[in-house]
């Protein structure tokens, strides 16, 4: 076979394991959830809106060493799990539609290309109107 039949073969895969995403739905004014846990070694990891790049966060909102909140871009961002145990989960307080999109959990592994990546779709529901 020529390599880049292989390479080819290889990108289409790729691109393939990142096509689905866990849903989360919320409605505006409440506080929703996107989980986000990882197991093995505790490290740094950071949470951006859209699809992580390659390298990193490609907008970050919120950051942490392991053990604790290191750089928050919003105070409706946090994380209330214990960050400690692996618990990245992020609350968005006070969601808004505009809330609504691709959030990237980046858990940065030692390494190259080792990162982990827990890809969230967010969709905020204006909850007017509705009863
Ligand atoms: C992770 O933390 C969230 C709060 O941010 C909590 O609701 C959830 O139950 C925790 N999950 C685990 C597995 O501990």
């Amino acid at each position: 076979m020529h390599p880049w039949v292989a390479i080819l073969g290889l990108l289409l895969l790729l691109t393939d394991g990142v096509t689905s995403y866990s849903q989360v739905t919320g409605r505006t004014g409440e506080s929703v959830r996107l989980p986000c846990l990882y197991t093995g070694e505790i490290t740094t990891a950071c949470w951006g809106r859209g699809e992580c790049s390659w390298w990193s966060c490609r907008e970050d909102i919120i950051q942490t060493d392991g053990y604790k909140v290191t750089f928050q871009k919003d105070r409706r961002y946090q994380l209330r799990g214990y960050i400690g145990e692996r618990n990245l989960t992020l609350t968005i307080k006070n969601a808004d539609p505009s809330d609504s999109g691709l959030y990237c959990c980046r858990i940065e592994k030692k390494g190259w290309f080792n990162d982990i990546i827990i890809t969230q779709e967010l969709s905020i529901r204006d909850s007017s109107g509705d009863m």
